[in-house]
Order: C-alpha cells, then structure tokens, then sequence
C-alpha cells in the first residue's frame, strides 16, 4: 500500500525558509529521503507540497478513497484548517501529523492543532528526520 507525504504551505521553501528553524534540507532532498526510506522497506512512498488548501483537501480525499496511510505536515493550516481537519477525519488508514519544528515551544498560536485528535500519532521537532522515522512506523503499521 502506497504511503503518502503531504507537505502544505511554505514548505516547498525548506532549504531557504527559517533555516535556524527549519533547517537547511530543502524539499526535494526531503522527498527523496522519505522515498528512499519507503524502497529500503519495499514500500511505495509518494511526497506532495502545495500552497492550496483546496488541493490539500483533494488529496486527503484521494488516500481517503485509496486507502492509504498518510503523514501529513499541513504547515499553517494545522493550527486552524477545519476544511483540512474534516478530510483528514476520513482517512481510514492511519495518519500521521508532523512538524519540523517543536511547536510547542514555539508562539502559543503554534500550540494548539486541529488534527492532533484525529491522527494516529504526532511528530514534532526531530527536524526532517522526523520524515523517515514517520515513514518507518507506517511502513510496519500499515503499509
Ligand atoms: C510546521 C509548524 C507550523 O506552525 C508552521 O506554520 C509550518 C511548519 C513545522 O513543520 O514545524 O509551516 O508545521
């Protein structure tokens, strides 16, 4: 079963964006790191980013239809998209919600999630390498 990784806004801009936060592996570097820890398992990973929320909501639809296991950074929109929260909540394989960054010491806006409470489980703040260790678990969990 194909796992995917979906990136949301800004995300694209790793490498370039906050490195002190985000760090300097931009995303094609990501994307290819979580696809060459799919193939070391045997399993299919598929990374997306997009700065539109609707094709976010497309997307959850899809794996949602599909089947498949998610990890999910959905970037600004984790702090207050219900449109993101509702596709998310259709998912019937398990979702995993990550961030780069520890936002829970972070700016209070970053503390609160809209997602944490339908995902499977929360990454927060191993940096990109929270990526492949995502990938692990659902490549064992669900995949
Ligand atoms: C982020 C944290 C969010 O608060 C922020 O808006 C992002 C990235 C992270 O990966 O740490 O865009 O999800």
């Amino acid at each position: 079963m194909k796992i995917f990784v979906f990136n949301g806004p800004n995300l694209g801009r790793l490498g370039k964006r906050e490195p002190a936060v985000y760090g300097s592996t931009t995303h094609a570097d990501l994307a290819e790191l979580c696809v060459r820890t799919g193939a070391q398992l045997g399993v299919e990973v598929e990374v997306r980013q997009t700065d539109h929320e609707g094709e976010l909501v497309g997307w959850l639809h899809e794996a949602a239809d599909g089947g498949n296991p998610v990890v999910l950074n959905a970037g600004a929109w984790t702090h207050y998209s219900i449109a993101v929260r509702d596709a998310a909540t259709q998912l019937t394989a398990p979702l995993i919600e990550l961030h780069i960054s520890n936002v829970h010491k972070r700016e209070p806006f970053r503390h609160h999630s809209v997602l944490s409470d339908v995902a499977t489980g929360v990454v927060a703040g191993l940096g990109v390498d929270g990526y492949p260790l995502a990938v692990r678990w659902l490549a064992s969990n669900a995949a």
